[in-house]
């Protein structure tokens, strides 16, 4: 008796709880999932870009073998498409780094920040 009286007690204090917890979590887990798409794209330049391409607005940083991130991001004919068709089938001279969807945004998302500048 006295344990079915709990479990109603219980069973009743579950979604009050939930919504408690679901209330706690959810701006840490916005904040988690909040897609910050030009840092993504700056760590992401960072680790695999800066072999040959300086990847920071004024940065010194980088390879020269390649034109620098502003330069690329002030140039009119770069456009999203473009770097979208470039990155998902990168140009020869540039190593295929099976970028997913997401990091090509990321990378296409920084490069528009390079842009203002
Ligand atoms: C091994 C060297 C190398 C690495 C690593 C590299 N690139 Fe390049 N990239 C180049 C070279 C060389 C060019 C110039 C190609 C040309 O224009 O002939 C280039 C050109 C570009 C261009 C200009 C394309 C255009 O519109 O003409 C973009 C955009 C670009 N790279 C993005 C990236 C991104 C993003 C990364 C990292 C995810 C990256 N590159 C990593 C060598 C590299």
């Amino acid at each position: 008796m006295r344990k079915s009286g709990n479990r109603i007690v219980s069973k009743a204090r579950l979604p009050a709880g939930l919504a408690l917890a679901a209330c706690l979590c959810l701006p840490a887990t916005t904040a988690m999932a909040q897609v910050d798409p030009v840092g993504d794209g700056k760590r992401i330049a960072q680790k695999w870009c800066i072999n040959c391409h300086i990847v920071e607005a004024g940065g010194s940083r980088g390879g020269d073998t390649a034109p620098p991130f502003t330069h690329i991001a002030k140039d009119p004919a770069t456009t999203p498409e473009r770097l979208r068709g470039f990155l998902v089938d990168p140009h020869p001279l540039m190593p295929n780094l099976d970028l997913t969807r997401q990091e090509i945004d990321a990378i296409i998302a920084y490069l528009q920040s390079l842009a203002a500048e």
